[in-house]
């Protein structure tokens, strides 16, 4: 077994049920049979690692890494914050990678179906690498809400992507940040299968005035707790805290 499992008591009432017919698609997707640990092997937790190297410096500005003819269109925004483990301890070299639609919530992907217009200037997906003090940033324009086919007529909040490696490829938690004040937030089917309030919350970005950059762009402040009785919920660690 996995030492995790060991220091960490499972709260699966923590976790969105996999089975959540709100969410219809989640229908399909849902294991019909009990599901099997396994753990990880040598070189899933040893082998290939990104460099550090490999990040351009544009890769942590959304307005201008894809930008041909100017500026992203949209509201800007900074969105900053530490990754910590669960003692508070600072997780330096984790490679953030984060996407999100445009600013009239449409994604760059070319099954894309909705209506919005695309922004020749906005591509949509960025990087960061978090520093000595756990810490990263971004630029980006806040994301538009989008509807999308479950009910009649349900729409996404405002929300960015966020996958967090370690030190290793298997080491891949995946998640996605909202924006404080958003009432779209708490209407979304797929935020509804979360049956704990706090761990919305802890998804819910604050805005920083301190943070914000005069004449620029406001500030969103978004931790990510790896684990512990303040983690982050990620979409594909399903164990809980
Ligand atoms: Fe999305």
């Amino acid at each position: 077994m996995s030492d995790q499992g060991s220091y960490y008591q499972r709260d699966r009432g923590w976790h969105p049920p996999a089975y959540t017919p709100d969410y219809k698609t989640s229908v399909l997707r849902a294991p019909r049979y009990p599901l099997l640990s396994l753990d990880n092997t040598i070189s899933e937790t040893t082998g290939p690692v990104f460099g550090h190297s490999m990040l351009g410096p544009l890769d942590n500005d959304l307005i201008r890494n894809y930008a041909k003819d100017g500026d992203a269109i949209g509201q800007r925004i900074v969105v900053y914050g530490r990754v910590l483990d669960e003692n508070a301890r600072p997780v330096p070299g984790a490679l953030l990678e984060v996407w999100q639609a445009n600013a009239g919530g449409r994604y760059r992907h070319k099954k894309e179906t909705y209506l919005a217009a695309i922004d020749p200037n906005f591509g949509g997906c960025g990087r960061a690498i978090t520093d000595s003090e756990g810490r990263y940033s971004f630029r980006t324009i806040k994301p538009g809400a989008y509807p999308w086919p479950n009910g009649v007529n349900d729409w996404r909040p405002a929300h960015i992507h966020f996958s967090v490696f370690g030190h290793a490829f298997a080491q891949r938690l995946i998640t996605q940040m909202y924006f404080e004040g958003d009432p779209m937030i708490w209407q979304c089917p797929i935020v509804r299968t979360i049956p704990d309030k706090a761990a919305i919350e802890q998804l819910v970005a604050a805005l920083d005035r301190e943070a914000a950059l005069p004449m620029d762009a406001l500030a969103y402040k978004f931790d990510i707790v790896l684990r512990g009785r303040r983690s982050t919920l990620f979409e594909n660690r399903p164990e809980g805290n």
